[in-house]
């Protein structure tokens, strides 16, 4: 009982007038929540009476204390909103409005845009696709193998069509839209293409089913893995300070060839180890290698005459290293407090 007194208490410390999108409604809920017939001050007074007589002292005072605590807040509220009317009691809409409780981006669309200004910085624009995607486009023409165990339903959520899955799916990644640009557009080819991605995974503080990626795409005659190297390097001291090392590690990914994973220096510890890059001074970034002549063909563009680079990063990766974010689940539960600390990066 105690601790529900307690939680109670801080609810009504943390519950202001602006949490209520309509005033009066809002005010009349919690008054109802908390001192209504069937509310909570009616209820811990029936529980009341069947506890110990021993800590009836104690717990009478709590709930004193509870109750002054709801009254008083209502008239706090009553009090506001008799300040923002006129006497008729409508609302003046002159009065200056409180600007103290102004919102501000979320810290993923602040790192998504970020991302997006150092690649438009060299040319890279802006390309988007659909969400909801085929076979084709998420996996096919990325060279995919019919076996590959990202089309399997574990990963892949795929949207029912007649109670049984067709080929059309949220996508699991953004490299779709590398496709659709390609098969409408010929090289040079330079986007840049943010978006939401989804996978079948338990939710956890290291795993979501949605998250956010960032891919890059570059085609035009001649681009080398000398080209991709370059790109990643300015985008590494851009995105993480110009003392950012980085590093390439082989790596597979059907749709590149050959194919590479980047770390950069750990900017926490500055590559001595620490415990957010295990000690190695290396931090995983992103994916990347030089686009699939496969690929190419599968979407109209002539691979003999044309080569290219691809990459792509996780937003939510990128965010939590830059602004060490230890839970992924924090960034989709719009916890005010959470969201609150990123203000200032506007
Ligand atoms: N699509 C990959 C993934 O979701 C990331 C990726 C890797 C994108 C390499 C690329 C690339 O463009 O070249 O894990």
């Amino acid at each position: 009982m105690k601790n529900k007194i307690e939680q109670y208490l801080k609810e009504i410390n943390e519950t202001s007038i602006d949490n209520f999108v309509n005033k009066l409604d809002g005010i009349e809920q919690f008054r109802i929540k908390f001192l209504g017939k069937k509310g909570v001050m009616n209820e811990l007074f029936e529980c009341f009476k069947t506890i110990p007589n021993e800590e009836k002292r104690e717990m009478g005072q709590l709930l004193n204390q509870l109750k002054t605590a709801a009254q008083t807040k209502i008239e706090e509220f009553k009090s506001y909103i008799e300040e923002q009317t006129d006497d008729n009691g409508n609302l003046d809409l002159t009065m200056p409005t409180d600007f103290s409780d102004i919102g501000c981006r979320h810290v993923l669309s602040v790192v998504q845009n970020e991302i997006i200004d150092i690649f438009a910085r060299i040319g890279f624009t802006v390309a988007e696709a659909p969400e909801i995607e085929d076979d084709w486009h998420i996996f096919s023409a990325l060279n995919f193998p019919p076996e590959h165990p990202a089309r399997d339903m574990q990963d892949t959520f795929f949207i029912e069509k007649d109670g049984c899955h067709g080929d059309v799916a949220l996508r699991t990644h953004t490299s779709s839209v590398q496709v659709r640009v390609m098969e409408k557009n010929q090289p040079p080819i330079r986007i840049i293409a943010p978006g939401r991605v989804f996978r079948n995974e338990a939710i956890s503080a290291r795993a979501h089913c949605i998250f956010h990626q960032v891919e890059a795409l570059y085609i035009a005659e001649k681009v080398s893995f000398a080209d991709l190297k370059q790109t990643l390097l300015y985008f590494a001291k851009e995105m993480f300070g110009e003392n950012t090392q980085i590093r390439l590690r082989p790596s597979y990914f059907p749709f590149t060839e050959p194919s590479a994973e980047m770390d950069i220096s750990c900017n926490i510890c500055g590559g001595k180890g620490c415990n957010i890059c295990k000690h190695t001074g290396w931090l995983e970034i992103l994916g990347c290698g030089m686009v699939d002549p496969n690929v190419l063909e599968a979407s109209g563009i002539d691979s003999k005459k044309y080569s290219g680079f691809a990459l792509g990063m996780g937003v939510e990766r990128m965010a939590m290293l830059k602004y060490q974010i230890r839970d992924l689940r924090l960034y989709f539960e719009n916890d005010l407090r959470f969201l609150k600390q990123f203000e200032a990066i506007l």
